[in-house]
């Protein structure tokens, strides 16, 4: 997948799927299953790192993470999420933050959070030919702007943001959290796919947290997240047999012995 096949799917009608990923093993699984591209999130903070929100990521741990998840990917887009204050003081920091991002950690394009506010910064890096996604509505960067992680319902600002987020030259746009008619209207109105994260089903792809779509992470537990597996109970179970066989001298037994 390249950036230019994401536009080709619009216009063909092609739905695309995007998926979070953080390491190397998860990448290669996600990349073998076909999705259209793999999303190194600063959503990161909070499934890898532990925190309640995407805010304490670093620049060089989203570097790390995204280095990682190239290494696996031989199909899907790999794209790097810009951390909170990475892109925000200047053009010249955005272009120096997204540029590390192809340089150092091997991505093909980075995303970043906000509309008209952030144009000027989209519109520099994508004169660098690098390329960007732009992300609007429940940007969670915001979250204290916001007072929490709630459905954005302001629409004609909503709307502006991401026809300004195509005009700064962006290649596409997740939208979260968002009344799904919403939804539906900026993809009509644009010509950069849009990419839904509880924004209903109209968009043109739609995107989830990996840990969240698999059943691994009961912490949070958005409305707009379908669980496809229930790896949480796996892992548990699988955990739980270990140690009781461990605890009982099963295992190993000799066929995981050396003689
Ligand atoms: O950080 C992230 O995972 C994201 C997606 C949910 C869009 O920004
Ligand atoms: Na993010």
């Amino acid at each position: 997948m390249t950036v230019p096949d994401f536009l080709t799917a619009k216009k063909a009608g092609r739905k695309l799927s995007v998926l979070t990923a953080y390491d190397y093993t998860t990448g290669l699984l996600l990349d073998s299953s076909g999705v259209d591209a793999l999303l190194v999130g600063d959503s990161l903070g909070m499934v890898m790192q532990g925190n309640d929100n995407p805010l304490a990521v670093t620049l060089e741990e989203s570097l790390y993470h995204t280095r990682c998840v190239s290494r696996a990917a031989r199909r899907a887009l790999v794209i790097g999420d810009l951390p909170f204050l990475t892109y925000q003081t200047s053009a010249e920091q955005a272009i120096i933050s997204a540029g590390r991002m192809l340089k150092e950690a091997g991505a093909q394009a980075v995303k970043l959070e906000g509309g008209i506010r952030c144009a000027e910064a989209i519109r520099r890096i994508v004169e660098c030919d690098i390329p960007v996604m732009g992300h609007v509505g429940m940007t969670p960067q915001s979250v204290h702007a916001f007072g929490g992680f709630k459905v954005q319902r302001n629409e004609a600002k909503i709307l502006e943001d991401a026809l300004a987020v195509e005009q700064a030259g962006a290649f596409a746009v997740v939208l979260e959290c968002i009344p799904s008619p919403l939804g539906e209207e900026i993809t009509k109105k644009l010509t950069i796919p849009t990419i839904g994260i509880g924004a209903g089903p109209n968009c043109d792809g739609q995107v989830l947290v990996v840990q969240d779509m698999l059943g691994m992470f009961d912490e949070v537990r958005p409305k707009f997240v379908k669980r496809y597996a229930d790896l949480g109970s796996a892992i548990r179970q699988a955990a739980e047999k270990f140690r009781e066989e461990v605890r009982d001298g099963v295992f190993p037994s000799p066929e995981y012995s050396f003689k």
